[in-house]
């Protein structure tokens, strides 16, 4: 899991997020068990081997991937999604307050979306960054034009900044980072009642 970690942290310092001085001592944080028994979902799991198989940019983190991806905490959480997206996302926490390492103070983990869909405007109150390691999807922040982002892309949405993400063809798989109020309770997104 360190190694994982140490991966986690260089692909952020190499894309240039300075911003994220939390994440160093999380990375020496004690090493925790992987969980065997919690996987990438079924119906998402041949998109997850062609993201990691298209992650040569981060050749560390992609080793890592290979190595024990599939055996981190990967989930789909309890906030409500649109019919439209369920099912078609899921992501590893790998320290939060759910995380595979606890923290209330910072939420970071991987994220990875199906191709072919539509991650509908949505809002939270923490600021987050994303750094973009596998696929090139279509970014919106505000109602801007979508804008497709390659891998090596940082992306930084502010505090209750709406942001939408689709994918084409290509399965994604990004990281991210959460600072500043983390609670769960403040995402909204667009297409569910609050
Ligand atoms: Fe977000």
């Amino acid at each position: 899991m360190n190694a994982l970690m140490r991966a986690y942290a260089n692909a952020w310092s190499a894309a240039g997020a300075h911003n994220l001085a939390a994440l160093a001592n999380a990375v020496e944080a004690p090493e925790q068990q992987t969980a065997p028994e919690n996987t990438v979902p079924a119906a998402l799991r041949q998109d997850y081997l062609r993201a990691i198989t298209s992650l040569s940019r981060f050749p560390d983190l992609q080793r890592e991937m290979f190595r024990i991806g599939d055996r981190l905490a990967w989930m789909q959480g309890t906030m409500k999604m649109p019919d439209s997206f369920k099912g078609r996302f899921t992501y590893v926490e790998l320290v939060g307050p759910c995380g595979m390492t606890a923290s209330d103070d910072i939420s970071f983990g991987l994220y990875l979306q199906q191709c072919d869909t539509i991650y509908p405007s949505h809002w939270h109150a923490a600021q987050e960054d994303y750094l973009v390691v596998s696929g090139t999807a279509l970014w919106q922040i505000d109602s801007q034009d979508f804008v497709a982002q390659e891998p090596g892309t940082h992306i930084v949405h502010g505090s209750n900044q709406p942001h939408a993400t689709t994918t084409l063809q290509e399965p994604l798989i990004a990281l991210w980072f959460w600072q500043g109020d983390i609670r769960d309770s403040t995402y909204r997104v667009v297409g569910v009642d609050a």
